[in-house]
């Protein structure tokens, strides 16, 4: 069987890939494949391994052949597979879900304390001799004790956020989504609300939704109009969730607090990006699932997807 990986895997996983019995093709290089040799590459695999920076459409699969089986995304969020055109090709869709939600959870925390506390505006001060003697009006961030979180997605992400929140003293949690979650809001005492109450009324507000048509540029100026000028804002999911240019307006206008993103559009965002110069934004490069246990998790899931359908077993983590 023909199988392309379009990254070197982390090392565990790649030394198993390797012991496969596999004519593997695989892009080894520390950067995502350009589009023209992955087009070319692609001609005759049964499988694809790709990655969330790999666009996975119908140019693709036309160049990939009929013979074409399985495509795992080494990744939660597959808004760069084209569903509707793989579905139609019968071709098996794998990805890996459940394994990042500590990771992901955990960063999302780190930005929403970062964000609030002030953290950028801290490490510069110390860093660039502005750090003078203790003063009790300096750099004064905001807590989490007895505030309302509004969680857009209570997912599994959304949910572990939330029951990390309650540990720091949350006492509301608003959410909203396509459907009612209600196990959650048993378990965690999550509030369903509307898109525009979970703004009104959130300190904290934080995406743990899909990219998909309905959330797509969700997060615009009329959004952020309708928050609390002081709420804290943190997106860990997909950055089209968001209209980037509203939220440049949004923050030069003081409509939001304080801004946390590991995602943007597009990604890498370039480094002369006005989200940058603001005091009051962090911007992360996309890190969220980023620890070495969580990325072996990941790539052997998407792994056990291909071995799966190409050993004509039923795929084990499939969209
Ligand atoms: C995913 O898997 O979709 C994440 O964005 C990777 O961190």
């Amino acid at each position: 069987m023909k199988v392309l990986v379009t990254r070197e895997l982390p090392p565990s996983t790649q030394k198993f890939l390797e012991e496969q019995s596999l004519e593997l093709i695989q892009w080894k290089k520390d950067c995502a494949m350009p589009r023209d040799e992955l087009l070319n590459s692609v001609k005759g695999v049964d499988a694809i391994f790709c990655l969330l920076t790999d666009k996975i459409d119908k140019t693709l699969l036309d160049a990939a052949g009929p013979q074409l089986k399985v495509v795992s995304t080494m990744s939660v969020g597959f808004d760069h597979l084209d569903i509707d055109e793989l579905k139609a090709r019968n071709i098996q869709m794998g990805y890996t879900p459940d394994c990042l939600t500590d990771a992901t959870a955990d960063l999302t925390i780190l930005l929403l304390l970062s964000a609030a506390r002030r953290i950028k505006e801290g490490i510069r001060a110390a860093e660039q001799g502005e750090w003078r003697e203790w003063r009790p009006n300096w750099l004064l961030g905001t807590q989490f004790s007895g505030k309302t979180l509004g969680v857009v997605g209570l997912g599994r992400i959304g949910q572990a956020v939330a029951h990390r929140l309650k540990a720091f003293g949350i006492t509301r949690i608003l959410y909203y989504g396509r459907s009612r979650k209600l196990q959650a809001e048993t378990d965690i005492g999550a509030e369903f609300s509307s898109f525009d109450d979970l703004l009104k009324h959130s300190d904290y507000i934080t995406i743990c939704s899909a990219l998909t048509p309905e959330t797509q540029d969700m997060f615009d100026y009329t959004a952020f109009s309708k928050m609390k000028p002081t709420a804290v804002f943190v997106n860990t999911s997909r950055g089209g969730v968001v209209k980037q240019d509203d939220l440049v307006r949004a923050l030069e206008d003081g409509k939001v607090g304080a801004v946390g993103l590991d995602v943007c559009t597009p990604e890498p965002l370039p480094t002369d990006h006005k989200l940058y110069q603001f005091s009051n934004c962090i911007v992360l490069p996309h890190i969220g699932s980023a620890t070495l246990e969580t990325r072996e998790k990941m790539a052997s899931m998407a792994l056990d997807n291909i071995l799966a359908v190409i050993n004509g077993q039923p795929i084990p983590f499939g969209i």
